[in-house]
Order: structure tokens, then C-alpha cells, then sequence
């Protein structure tokens, strides 16, 4: 028996790091999940991977509103509804006050904030009483990150969606928490960070665990979050960061 059996979820942005591994782990736990993402042939290997009877992939962008409807319409078809939603699609870029572009402004925030309010959104029909939702933010939303302010600033706002979603479905019924990792050993972090000995030291120096998280445990703690588990917790922000924002 998994913890999350008969309950059904959507993971944006599944085809890599956090959101791959969330994905495999409420599977593993018993969830159908519906996984999106740009890339269409890693969405195919994951669905392959965790069993095309248990997941459905949708090649969608967050930032397009008619590939969010096809991503809702995918749900609805299903007959299924849905009992966790996992708002993880992101990007991150290195831009230094001085060196910030109107693009990487409106691409960061199209993707990170926009992304997650228009999901979450459209996702409203869909969401049954008693659903979870996640909203992905980050450490850096309440520590200096310098050379990421406009990353960092995305994912305060992110902060401040999940209270005040989550004060907005309560009456539903719905749950929404807001997962906060630290530097995870992730394609996406070590992409924008890079991958030399240098750029890990530095990142390992940031952590009082001294290393990086593996993306399985975000996935294990959004697990508890989208489980029942966990039901007595609303508006909530959840570090995963191995001490990075306490101490
Ligand atoms: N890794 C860390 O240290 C860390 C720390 C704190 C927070 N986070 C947050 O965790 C989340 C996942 O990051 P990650 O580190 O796992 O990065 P990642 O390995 O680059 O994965 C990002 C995922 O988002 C998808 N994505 C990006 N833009 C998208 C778009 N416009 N539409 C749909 N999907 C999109 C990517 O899929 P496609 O490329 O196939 O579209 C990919 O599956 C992000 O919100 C990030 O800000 C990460």
C-alpha cells in the first residue's frame, strides 16, 4: 500500500531534476501522474520509465496558456480530477544588478511566477476537496543571492502566492504548501551555477549539511506534502535545504 494510492497528480516541468524525481516518487507511492514539459522525447522516457499505466506525459509550456488548457483538458479527459498538483516548471539565470535584461526579467517571471499562477488557475475545476497543492519556490527567496536577485525575487513571489492561494481554497477544501529547496544537484542548477570544482565548493560552502541535496529528498518531503499526511498544514513554506535559510 502507498500513501498515495488512487489519487492522481500533475507534475509541471517533470522531464528533469525536482521535478523527475517528484514525479517517479508519487508514483512510487501509488499516484497516477500526468508529467509536462517542453522536451518531448524526455517526457516519453519518463513516462517509459515509470510505466505508461501509471503516467501520462503532455509536451507543454508552461508560459502558453493554450498548452496549459491542453494539459487540463488531458486531466479532465481522464475522468480522473486531480488530487495533487505540483506547480514545478522553472528556470534560473545568472544576471548581476547592472547586467539585467528586459528579457531575462519577463523570462523568469513569465516562467516561474506566471507559469504557477496560470496552472494553478486553470487547474481550479479540476482540484477536488481534500487536494494538495505545491507551489515550488526556494531558499534564496529569503537569503541574499548575489548575481540571482531577479531569480530570487521570482521565488519570493512565489512565497507570498502560496499564502495567499492557500487562504483563497481553504474553503475549498485545498490545501496549497510551498516547497523551498536549497542547491539541489539538479541539470537546471548545475546548468546556471556551472559544474566545476569551484562553482560546487562554493555552492557546498552555502549548506551546513556541507553537500548538495539529491533531488529524491525534495521529492521524499513534496511526497509528505501532497499526501494526507500532511493535513493539518496550509499556506505553509517547507526548507529543504539542509540547514542553508536557519543557520
Ligand atoms: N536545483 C536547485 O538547486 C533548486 C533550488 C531551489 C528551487 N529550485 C526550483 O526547482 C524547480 C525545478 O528546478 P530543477 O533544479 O529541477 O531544474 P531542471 O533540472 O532544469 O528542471 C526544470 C524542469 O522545468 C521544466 N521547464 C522549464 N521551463 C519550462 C516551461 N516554460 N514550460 C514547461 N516546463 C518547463 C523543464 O522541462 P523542459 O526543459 O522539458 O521544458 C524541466 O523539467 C524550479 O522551479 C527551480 O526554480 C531548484
Amino acid at each position: 500500500m502507498g500513501q498515495l494510492d488512487g489519487k492522481t497528480a500533475l507534475v509541471t516541468g517533470a522531464t528533469s531534476g525536482i521535478g523527475l524525481a517528484s514525479a517517479r516518487e508519487l508514483a512510487a507511492e501509488g499516484a497516477y501522474v500526468f508529467v509536462t514539459g517542453r522536451r518531448k522525447e524526455k517526457l516519453d522516457e519518463v513516462v517509459a520509465g515509470i510505466g505508461a499505466d501509471r503516467a501520462t506525459g503532455i509536451h507543454a509550456d508552461v508560459t502558453d496558456l493554450a498548452d496549459i488548457d491542453r494539459v487540463m483538458a488531458a486531466v479532465e479527459g481522464s475522468g480522473r480530477g486531480l488530487d495533487i498538483l505540483f506547480a514545478n516548471a522553472g528556470i534560473g539565470e545568472v544576471a548581476p544588478l547592472g547586467e539585467i535584461t528586459w528579457e531575462h526579467f519577463t523570462q523568469l517571471f513569465h516562467t516561474n511566477v506566471g507559469g504557477v499562477v496560470f496552472t494553478v488557475q486553470k487547474a481550479l475545476p479540476l482540484l477536488k476537496e481534500g487536494s494538495s497543492v505545491i507551489l515550488c519556490g526556494s531558499n534564496v527567496a529569503i537569503k541574499a543571492s548575489p548575481g540571482m536577485s531577479v531569480y530570487a525575487a521570482t521565488k519570493a513571489a512565489i512565497r507570498s502566492l502560496g499564502r495567499t492561494f492557500a487562504a483563497e481554497l481553504i474553503g475549498r477544501g485545498i490545501r496549497v504548501n510551498t516547497i523551498a529547496p536549497g542547491p539541489t544537484e539538479t541539470p537546471g542548477l548545475l546548468g546556471v551555477v556551472g559544474d566545476g570544482e569551484a562553482e560546487r565548493a562554493a555552492m557546498v560552502a552555502s549548506v551546513p549539511m556541507n553537500r548538495l541535496a539529491r533531488p529524491e529528498e525534495t521529492a521524499g518531503v513534496l511526497a509528505f506534502l501532497a499526501s494526507d499526511r500532511s493535513s493539518f498544514m496550509t499556506g505553509a513554506e517547507v526548507h529543504v535545504d539542509g540547514g542553508a535559510s536557519q543557520f
